[in-house]
């Protein structure tokens, strides 16, 4: 502890000793002033290996160590390497096989006890079928699409039409949890829930079942996190990405950073709500942040955003 003194408190000492021997202060004087001086120092010293935070030893703290920059730098790291891409005609396959057993989901679907829960179909969607999708399936031709928040398949069907129109044998990959969102049942009554679980998956299938898309249209019933993760270790790489989930900033920022490590190249990742004003324009920032920190050009098509070669 001693060793550790200050050399201004030592100072300190000193010139008071100095002083107090000049002035002729008899020894016990000073040798009482040193102490006072001491346990001063010492309580103050105990004062602070309580109190970490103390701003004048801030440094010792653990939680404000670590530079600001690094903790930065982390967030605009996504690291994994993804397996070497798998040809697009065994994507169906794989996916079958990773996610259903190899069986196909649509398979003896709906059981009689869903049926009656389910409307023959009912599609609601945002902005599902504006012209970016026309623009972009002409642009890019693409063979596998991959869809990041689907819900009743709106845009999915949409982009079935639209690659079957041009002949394209086009394997559409959907993800979404099909929890929708909290509160969901109370907005969209005719989705049945049955204890506490939403009929939105059965819906979103019934829906597909209708247009005759169960070969254009496989889905994967999970959080986009996760999926991603398995997609990128499976090799599953798509030439166009849609980007329609989570909406705030975070689930937005993760779902980019994530789906564009899927990206062919030459392909092109998109999105919805570029301009909408939802969840304090967190699709905006983390599109603008995205491009920004990868040197790419953000381009609007209606209310979408659009990555890629243009
Ligand atoms: C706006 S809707 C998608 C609309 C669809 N693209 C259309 O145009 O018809 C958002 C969907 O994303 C899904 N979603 C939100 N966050 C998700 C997440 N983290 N993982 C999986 N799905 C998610 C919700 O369940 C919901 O169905």
């Amino acid at each position: 502890m001693i060793a550790n003194f200050p050399t201004d408190v030592i100072a300190a000492t000193r010139k008071y000793i100095y002083v107090f021997r000049r002035r002729g202060f008899i020894k016990p004087t000073s040798y009482f002033v040193l102490l006072l001086c001491l346990s001063y120092y010492l309580g103050y010293l105990s004062t602070v290996s309580k109190n970490p935070t103390h701003e004048p030893h801030q440094h010792y703290s653990t939680t404000t160590s670590s530079p600001p920059s690094k903790v930065v730098v982390d967030h605009y790291q996504f690291q994994t390497r993804c397996a070497d891409p798998i040809p697009s005609q065994f994507i169906r396959e794989t996916i079958l096989n990773y996610v259903f057993n190899g069986t196909s989901p649509y398979h003896d679907f709906p059981q009689p006890h869903i049926k009656p829960l389910l409307r023959q179909k009912k599609i609601n969607g945002w902005g599902s079928t504006g012209a970016v999708f026309r623009n972009l399936i002409h642009k890019v031709r693409p063979k596998t699409i991959i869809e990041l928040g689907t819900f009743l398949g709106a845009s999915a069907i949409h982009m079935a039409e639209l690659t079957r129109e041009l002949g394209l044998d086009t394997q559409i990959l959907c993800i979404d949890d099909f929890r929708g969102w909290p509160g969901l049942p109370n907005q969209f009554q005719d989705i049945k829930m049955v204890n506490g679980d939403t009929m939105l998956m059965y819906q979103f299938m019934q829906n597909v079942v209708q247009v005759n898309a169960t070969e254009a249209i496989i889905f994967l019933p999970f959080s986009t996190a996760s999926t991603l993760e398995k997609l990128c270790e499976w090799g599953v790489f798509g030439d166009l990405i849609e980007v329609d989930a989570g909406h705030d900033f975070h689930s937005a920022w993760l779902d980019i950073n994530r789906a564009y490590k899927l990206l062919r190249p030459g392909g092109v990742i998109f999105g919805h709500d570029y301009f909408t004003a939802a969840d304090n324009r967190g699709v905006r920032r983390a599109v603008n942040m995205f491009a920004s920190v990868n040197g790419l050009r953000v381009k609007a098509d209606g209310q979408h955003w659009v990555l890629g070669s243009f």
